[in-house]
């Protein structure tokens, strides 16, 4: 025991949210992410990352919101993942008996969010549990990274900020957005960070 990789006794990268810490330790086989993927126009951006994080060695589990399925077909994130695409319906039926929000949130070391609307943002904030990403979530005692990806002034709104603050102060962690061209043609603050940067930083926790 003890060398990285084998069957070690790790503690998941918690970032010390505000859940219990009971059953800290777990025994890891993989490095197992969960990367969830909102409407952002930034999603083809997620499909590289997918890509990349499998070529890191994690194991890549995609859930797509509901809305996200309207600018990107879950096939391409199944087709890059090498594994199924979780679905927004908490109620369809599952391959097992298990309640799949709370096996996915059980079974990661990290949940990934990337592009983060301003919407997935101000759900997980004001603790809506209404489809599998955001059940996920909060039924997870794992580190959640979120990337966020919009127009600048969405971004600087006061209950944006608002919302990012408390989610900090709750140990969730940002990777902030970058300035570049924005989808409104403008340039600005809002673009999603870079694939690179986004890989180190999940590097750091897994
Ligand atoms: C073409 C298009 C691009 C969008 N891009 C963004 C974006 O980059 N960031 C964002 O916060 N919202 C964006 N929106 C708005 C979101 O899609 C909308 O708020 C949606 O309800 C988010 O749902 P979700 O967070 O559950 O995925 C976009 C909408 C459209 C139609």
């Amino acid at each position: 025991m003890g060398k990285k990789g084998k069957n070690i006794i790790h503690s998941r990268p918690n970032f010390g949210r505000s859940v219990s810490t009971s059953d800290k330790s777990i025994v890891r086989s993989g490095r197992r992410l969960i990367l969830g993927v909102s409407a952002s126009i930034a999603i083809y951006k997620a499909c590289e990352l997918v890509r990349r994080l499998k070529e890191c060695g994690f194991t890549v589990k995609v859930i797509m919101t509901k809305e996200a399925e309207e600018l990107i077909r879950p096939i391409v994130f199944s087709s890059l993942s090498a594994n199924k695409v979780y679905r927004a319906g908490i109620f369809d039926e599952p391959d097992t008996w298990e309640i799949e929000h709370v096996s996915l949130a059980q079974e990661t070391d990290l949940i990934l969010i990337a592009p983060a609307t301003a919407n997935i943002i101000a759900r997980l904030a004001a603790g809506i549990c209404d489809d599998l990403l955001t059940c996920t979530v909060c039924a997870s005692k794992a580190g959640v990274l979120i990337a966020p990806a919009m127009n600048e002034i969405m971004y600087n709104n006061k209950i944006t900020q608002g919302n990012i603050a408390k989610l900090k102060s709750c140990g969730y962690k940002f990777i902030a957005p970058r300035k570049g061209m924005l989808a409104c043609g403008k340039a600005g603050l809002g673009c999603l960070a870079e694939t690179d940067d986004i890989v180190k930083e999940v590097k750091k926790y897994l």
